[in-house]
């Protein structure tokens, strides 16, 4: 008989057919999903309305990664959730079958060759670089050290125009109180190594912009890291009549989006020389902000975007000296509420509600701009779903199954590639931007152009 390892026992996973092989399960039990590529074998299952990923693994191993991805989720670590482990698998003749991990698939989350299967512009795969940084760097904060940094081991979620990226793979993890330098060292040098493999795979495939170059984004990734990381961690010494630059160090730790909880400051005898240190820093500052006064759960620029959003609602509703909280709730029931509420039902699937409401702004800034005059939010909601939303495809579980699963070898099983035929892409309406704001907008500084952001707040100024 089977054992369960599991927290949170999800009485509908005892049933599935566990002394037969992954590989052969009967494809109604089976959900077929673009994934990412995996040594293992993987299988999408749905129960009911929840859909799973089952991973067959050696014990020791599945053991293991199915801590360290409960610890990462305590930490608050963006990981997929692991839900259990199926220990003592034997199939109908009595030989024994390997365990199988469960983690519960990751709700609107885009494996990388999904979203370069489609064709991806340059400005997207920046974007996704930078998630990837940001993860690593968290991940090094907590003192994770990966092991296995790879596209293949990242998934990503869309997040107001950027991506946030997750960690899926923990089987090569440590999680220790901190990490050396000699220990980053490691993870980084594994990332240049399957990162560039990864983008000459995708270069050979055709999928990558022939601007891009393999190296060259690899180089990318290894300095934004080490920028950022210097931002977060490095030590700062000035004279004892540049005080502000204690408050320029904060504001552009939250300016990436990370909070200062511990910040080591240190003078000499004379108080001539200040030496500050972030000690702890934590990631979310805008996320945090926006559930403590929504209690919407957020990608962090999706959490940027609202609380913008929520000061334009502040200013022109002219509360700016009434009660935040208050306020907050104002716009949550009659902006962001209305707004998402007026999504039919059969297109919910497409877009989280943070991201159809960020998508909304954006489509109402073109609106606007335009028109001449500001469109009204419910307007602008309405026109969003009859010209963009429509013709997206279904994210809620991923990416529609027709358009990027066609084509496969076995649908439940992408590594094992095309079969052959026509390898046409299939149309991307995402990375289609003929029309819409993007165009004429400034470039968003959404890269993590550390200088930039230093010119920005190196000067004392205001509180706004
Ligand atoms: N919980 C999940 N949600 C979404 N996708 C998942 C999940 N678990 C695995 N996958 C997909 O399956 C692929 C392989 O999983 P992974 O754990 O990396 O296997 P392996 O250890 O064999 O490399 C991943 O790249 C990812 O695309
Ligand atoms: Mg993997």
């Amino acid at each position: 008989m089977p054992r369960f390892l599991s927290a949170q026992p999800d009485a509908r996973l005892i049933t599935l057919p566990w002394d037969t092989p992954l590989a052969e399960w009967p494809a109604d039990k089976l959900v077929a999903l673009p994934r990412g590529i995996s040594r293992h074998v993987v299988r999408f299952v749905r129960v009911g309305t929840e859909v799973y990923a089952v991973k067959e693994v050696l014990e020791h191993l599945a053991v293991h990664e199915y801590r360290l991805l409960r610890d990462l989720t305590r930490i608050d670590i963006p990981s997929v959730e692991a839900n259990g482990v199926v220990l003592n698998r034997f199939d109908a003749d009595g030989e024994p079958l390997d365990p199988a991990l469960i983690t519960k698939h990751l709700q609107f989350s885009l494996p990388y060759r999904s979203l370069f299967s489609r064709g991806v512009r340059q400005d997207t795969v920046n974007r996704l670089l930078d998630a990837m940084v940001v993860l690593l760097a968290r991940l090094h904060l907590s003192g994770f050290l990966w092991g296995d940094v790879s596209l293949s081991n990242t998934l990503f979620r869309r997040d107001a125009g950027s991506y946030a990226a997750y960690l899926v793979d923990a089987e090569t993890g440590e999680l220790h109180d901190e990490l050396t330098n000699g220990q980053r060292e490691h993870d980084l040098t594994i990332a240049r190594t399957n990162l560039f493999g990864e983008f000459c795979d995708l270069e050979a495939g055709g999928l990558l912009d022939a601007s891009l170059d393999p190296l060259e984004l690899v180089h990318a990734i290894e300095n934004r890291y080490r920028e950022l990381w210097g931002e977060l961690t490095g030590v700062e010494e000035f004279d004892g009549s540049e005080m502000h630059r204690i408050e320029s160090r904060v504001r552009r730790l939250n300016a990436l989006g990370f909070d200062v909880a511990e910040l080591d400051i240190t003078t000499d005898f004379a108080g001539s020389t200040i030496r500050i240190q972030p000690k702890v820093v934590d990631a979310g500052h805008h996320s945090r902000r926006l559930m403590r006064l929504t209690g919407l759960d957020t990608e962090e620029n999706q959490a940027r975007r609202l609380l913008n959003d929520l000061d334009y609602y502040r200013a022109r509703t002219d509360q700016q000296n009434a009660d935040e909280a208050i306020v907050a709730h104002q716009w949550l029931t009659e902006r962001f509420e209305p707004v998402v509420n007026s999504v039919p039902q059969e297109m919910r699937g497409k877009l989280e509600p943070a991201e159809l409401y960020h998508e909304v702004l954006e489509h109402r800034w073109y609106l606007s701009e335009r028109a001449g005059q500001e469109v009204d939010a419910n307007e602008a909601a309405q026109s969003y779903i009859s010209s963009v939303l429509h013709r997206l495809p279904d994210e809620a579980v991923a990416v529609s199954t027709e358009e990027t699963l066609t084509g496969l070898a076995n649908p439940y099983d992408p590594s094992m590639g095309f079969a052959d035929g026509d390898d046409e892409k299939p149309y991307d309406p995402w990375e289609d931007s003929d029309e819409g704001p993007s165009e004429d907008e400034e470039p968003a500084a959404a890269y993590l152009d550390i200088a930039a952001l230093r010119a920005r707040t190196s000067k004392p100024t205001l509180r706004d």
